[in-house]
Parts: structure tokens; sequence; C-alpha cells
């Protein structure tokens, strides 16, 4: 009651009225004030990035004073100056066709299954419990991608989901005033951010174009103290900053820090496949045992992998603790601490 009252005190604080720039849920911002009050109002968000060193500012200014360049590959230095600049980057063909098809053939019947899928409106659909085999885990854990999303984030990688097959259908072309007016939508065509410590990796199945459904992103908004509110696209276009579209040949990988504006963009007749890796600093990770299940049901031996790679699988794919799990009071797991029987 208390709690819902002060909520109430503290939007008409940080946004009093709904005009043609901030309405219904686009109440999010791109202006530096605005910005550190709703920071100040709301502070959940900036605490657990500070928890999980993921205050993207800091970050952006160690990254681009840093001496050293973590690559021998003048390419992949230049793509993690572009990450930390612009918040996005698309590696122009990173795998191979030959990598990709392999890929695509061992999992033939669950693309198959996800195209044949319509709908009347945007959707997306997904595998998000894939059956882990060696094809997959050649692109999850790619050595250099990895490398590269560390070195971004300076911080050690978890994945935060399960492998995830993506099929988005575009049918046709949205506004955050016509979202707002019907109040629904099926896929992410807001501009928002993600959750505070997350950085996403997608891989283009097939060619995706510039013109086509694809994902945009806002440069350079990766460095600020953004919010969870969506923002409209009257905002977007009143801070004349760049938006970019997210788009490359088969086998190009596409990889946005969860704190840059972005969203996807659909359009009609347009559709895209993916497949998409979520990673975390620390928090927010998905463990389902029904995905455990489902992505271990392939027989794939967790132990054959070498052990960065387990570490960073050890969210979704839990480690066995030598002395078991306790359940504290409140429901919550922790390993038991005590070593005797
Ligand atoms: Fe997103």
């Amino acid at each position: 009651m208390l709690i819902t009252l002060f909520n109430k005190i503290r939007n008409k604080i940080y946004h009093p009225n709904d005009n043609n720039f901030y309405y219904g849920e686009f109440k999010g911002t791109l202006t530096y004030w605005k910005l550190i009050l709703f920071n100040l109002l709301f502070p959940g968000r900036f605490f657990n990035q500070l928890k999980f060193g993921q205050v993207k500012y800091f970050n952006y200014l160690k990254n681009k004073y840093m001496k050293s360049k973590p690559f021998a590959d003048a390419l992949l230095n230049q793509k993690l100056f572009e990450l930390n600049e612009n918040g996005s980057i698309t590696i122009e063909s990173y795998f191979s066709e030959k990598i990709i098809d392999d890929f695509k053939n061992e999992y033939k019947d669950e693309i198959f299954y996800l195209k044949n899928k319509n709908s009347d409106v945007n959707e997306y659909f997904k595998n998000g419990s894939l059956k882990i085999k060696n094809s997959l885990i050649k692109i999850w854990l790619d050595k250099d991608i990895i490398k590269l999303i560390e070195s971004y984030m300076c911080a050690k990688l978890y994945a935060r989901n399960y492998p995830t097959l993506n099929f988005s259908l575009g049918k046709s072309a949205t506004s955050s005033r016509f979202i707002h007016k019907v109040k629904k939508t099926n896929v992410t065509d807001v501009w928002h951010v993600d959750h505070s410590t997350l950085i996403s990796c997608h891989i283009f199945l097939e060619d995706i174009d510039k013109n086509g459904t694809c994902m945009e992103y806002v440069r350079g908004t990766n460095k600020y103290f953004n919010t969870n509110f969506a923002v409209s696209d009257e905002v977007i276009k009143k801070s004349n900053l760049s938006v970019a579209q997210c788009f490359g040949k088969k086998g190009s990988v596409n990889i946005h820090c969860g704190n840059v504006i972005h969203k996807m963009r659909p359009k009609p007749e347009s559709n895209r496949l993916m497949l998409t890796f979520g990673f975390t600093a620390g928090s927010n990770i998905n463990l389902d045992v029904n995905c455990v299940a489902k992505c271990l049901s392939s027989n794939f031996d967790l132990d054959s992998l070498d052990q960065k790679n387990r570490k960073l699988l050890q969210g979704i794919f839990p480690i066995n603790q030598s002395k078991g799990y306790s359940i504290k009071k409140n429901g919550k797991l922790e390993p038991t601490s005590f070593r005797g029987i």
C-alpha cells in the first residue's frame, strides 16, 4: 500500500502528464538530466549494474583508454572498438557457409517446423531448448566471440538462457503511437533496453536485408544511464542520434549490449531466421529444468567441455555441489556450507 503510493508519487514527479513525446508506457528519455532524475527515483537498475561491474559509462572509459589490444586480429580489435562506441556491431560473414549449413542440416526439423508457422500479425516463433550438439556448440561457444564480449563487458560471461532458434515473422510496419493506441504487440518492436547486465548475440542463418525485418538500435546509447521505460519514436527522432539497422549475409554475427536502445523493426512479408544466445555478467539467468531435460536429451556430455566453457554454462546447467543445496526459509537455494555429514 505504502509502496504503491510512493511509486505513484515518484511517477508523478518523474513524468506529470502525457504529451507528444512521453505517453502511456513510452516514458523513456534520452535527455541527460531526465535520466539522472530517473536513476535517483528508480535506482534499482543502476545498483544491479554496479553490483555486477556493468555501469556502462565506466566500462566504456575503461575500454576506451585500454593500453593493450586483446586480439592479434586487427578486425576483431576494430569490432571491439565499435561495440564500445556504439553498443552493437555486426561482423559480416563471421561463420563460413559450411558451418552454418552443417548446423542447419542437423537442426532441419526444428527449422522446418518454425518456418511453416504463420500468423496475420508480427510474431516470433521460437525453439528455446535446442538439443545440444557439436554443430551448435561450435557456434555458441566460439572463443573469439566470447572473448570479444567479455572484453566489452569487462567481466566474466555466463550463458543467460538456452540457445534459441528464432523465426521472426514480419507482417506490418508499426510505430510507438500505433502500439500505444492498440495496446498490444507480440514482438519487441518498441524502443527498449534489456535487463541491466545482459548482452545478446544473433547468428544470421539466412541473409537479412537492410530494408526488411531486422533489429535497429540507436548508436551510442549503450553508454547512457538508461531506464526500463520504453522510448517513443518521437523522442528518438528529436534526439538526432543515429539509428542503425542490423543486417548482413548468412553467417554474420550481431552483438548488442542490453543497455543500447533497440527494437525489432517488422516489415511486411519479410522474415528473419536467427540463432540467438543471451549472456550475462551474472544476473537474470533463466535456469529452467524443462529446458535442461530437452537440451541434454541429445546425450551431450557437458564434462567434455573445457573448464572455461563449462563454467560459462554453469548458470543454466548447474555444476554438482559436493554437499548439495540447502533451501533457505525464503525458498531460495544455496550450496550447503556445512562440510561434515
Ligand atoms: Fe531487447
